[in-house]
């Protein structure tokens, strides 16, 4: 057994040349894809005229007999193997006989690549709208169970106003339907058909390509053979929407990694979903956390490998875009753990009302001080100013905000008058944001059901 193109070689590929150029070793995933593409490109060319209706049949029997040996792990390798299209086609061969070597008439691996790695990625997509929507379902749980459980808010990670547990869980379930709405976008960018650009002047046999393009699943049919043989957007694309999912994960991942330290302690981890230390006894470390923030930046690498793979590309096919599937592999890999492994936590993960009652102090209500001064008709840079000499004071005498009394607050202005202690409640604090989008409990009713709403659904 040779090599599928090795006619106009009269010397053997050096071996070490032959592993640097081999992709089977991860390129055996598109297995699938690429035996689906086959049977309709051999149903192509019973179109074409090229391929008897029987010898068509012989061919996709000897397809689905190696798609079984792939499936069950059966199927036997050979040194020569070069990548998936060359294994398929040279086992389907030894199955089916010589009619085998009719397969490849008016085809190339550079539009059966193409196509092979769009129905993998528009595959991929389904898959991830699964996973988003599990893990946009577990916030949405958590946010229902404890929705108008007040926590403080912060910016510069310094106390700002109270919020809500509700508002803060579904603050990052939104840029989950925002990630979900890109793979969409991603599915559509690689749902074109190149099939039957064959090398990249398209194909010399009377194929019909919308046939080809229905029979697989895509809904268009690329518009030029030299571009659709080097066409990667779909797969920068996708890593793009990956690494934006990435980011999300992070900045929750970041931000529980805050709330379950001793000092936050708002939050406590599942021992399910945290790891100990080999040395110091009593730790729980929020490891998963760390991972999935970590994890994020091997998603930007490999948007940045891709990018940089293509930019410095002629048009049409060159070897370089082998390169274009590792980086895909790996996303889906690391999302494919991350966003369930997430869920999980979520859906495990202790609230301590307590520890986070004992932070809601009086300084998260200055805005809403400043706020009653000017509904009394102060304009507000002024209030700003009444407050903050109000916050002094009581920082002066070592005090909370509420502590500083009514003579004290009048000596600052006399629009303080008896109804001010009412200000000094987080409830009424919460309540005062009913604009929609805002953390009061009429205002996250609706913004709940709004989330369950328009939580993911798989594509098509
Ligand atoms: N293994 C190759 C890839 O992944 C398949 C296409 C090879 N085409 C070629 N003209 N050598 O891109």
């Amino acid at each position: 057994m040779s090599k599928l193109w090795g006619g106009r070689f009269a010397k053997k590929t050096d071996s070490l040349v032959h592993q640097f150029n081999a992709s089977i070793g991860f390129d055996a995933r598109l297995y699938d894809e690429d035996i689906t593409g086959s049977i309709a490109w051999a149903q192509g060319l019973v179109g074409a005229g090229v391929l008897a209706e029987q010898e068509a049949s012989a061919i996709a029997a000897g397809l689905e007999q190696v798609r079984a040996e792939f499936a069950t792990g059966a199927f036997a390798f050979t040194p020569d193997d070069e990548d998936v299209h060359t294994a398929v086609e040279r086992r389907m061969t030894e199955i089916v006989g010589p009619v085998g070597g009719k397969l490849h008439t008016g085809r190339s691996r550079n539009d059966q690549v193409a196509t092979d790695f769009r129905l993998w990625v528009m595959r991929a997509c389904d898959e991830m709208q699964v996973w988003l929507a599990n893990l946009q379902q577990a916030l949405i749980e958590s946010a229902e169970a404890n929705l108008n459980l007040p926590l403080p808010g912060y910016t510069h990670l310094q106390h700002a106003q109270p919020v809500t547990w509700g508002h803060w869980a579904l603050s990052h379930f939104w840029p989950l339907t925002r990630d979900a709405k890109r793979f969409t976008q991603v599915w559509e960018q690689a749902s074109v058909l190149p099939l039957g650009s064959a090398a990249l002047a398209g194909t010399a046999f009377p194929v019909d390509r919308e046939f080809l393009a229905w029979a697989l699943g895509f809904t268009a049919v690329s518009p030029n053979s030299l571009d659709a043989v080097s066409d990667r957007d779909f797969a920068a694309d996708f890593l793009y929407a990956a690494a934006m999912t990435g980011l999300h994960l992070s900045r929750l991942s970041e931000q529980l990694i805050l709330y379950s330290s001793s000092e936050f302690g708002f939050v406590r981890l599942d021992d399910g979903y945290s790891t100990g230390s080999s040395l110091m006894p009593q730790k729980k470390n929020p490891d998963t956390l760390e991972l999935t923030r970590g994890k994020s930046g091997r998603l930007i690498g490999n948007l940045m490998g891709l990018l940089s793979t293509l930019k410095g590309l002629p048009s049409t096919y060159d070897k370089d875009l082998q390169e274009d599937k590792e980086p895909i592999f790996d996303a889906f890999d690391t999302l494919g753990l991350a966003l369930p492994v997430m869920a999980g936590l979520i859906r495990t993960l202790q609230l301590r009302p307590e520890r986070m009652a004992a932070q809601l102090e009086s300084s998260l209500l200055a805005t809403d001080l400043a706020d009653y001064l000017v509904k009394k008709g102060m304009p507000f840079r002024q209030a700003h100013g009444v407050v903050g000499r109000a916050v002094q004071l009581a920082e002066e005498k070592g005090v909370d905000l509420t502590a500083v009394s009514l003579p004290e607050l009048q000596s600052i202005s006399e629009l303080f008058g008896e109804d001010v202690t009412a200000v000094f409640q987080i409830t009424t604090a919460l309540a005062n944001r009913s604009v929609s989008g805002g953390t009061a409990p009429d205002a996250l009713k609706s913004q709940l059901q709004q989330a369950k709403n328009v939580t993911a659904k798989p594509q098509r």
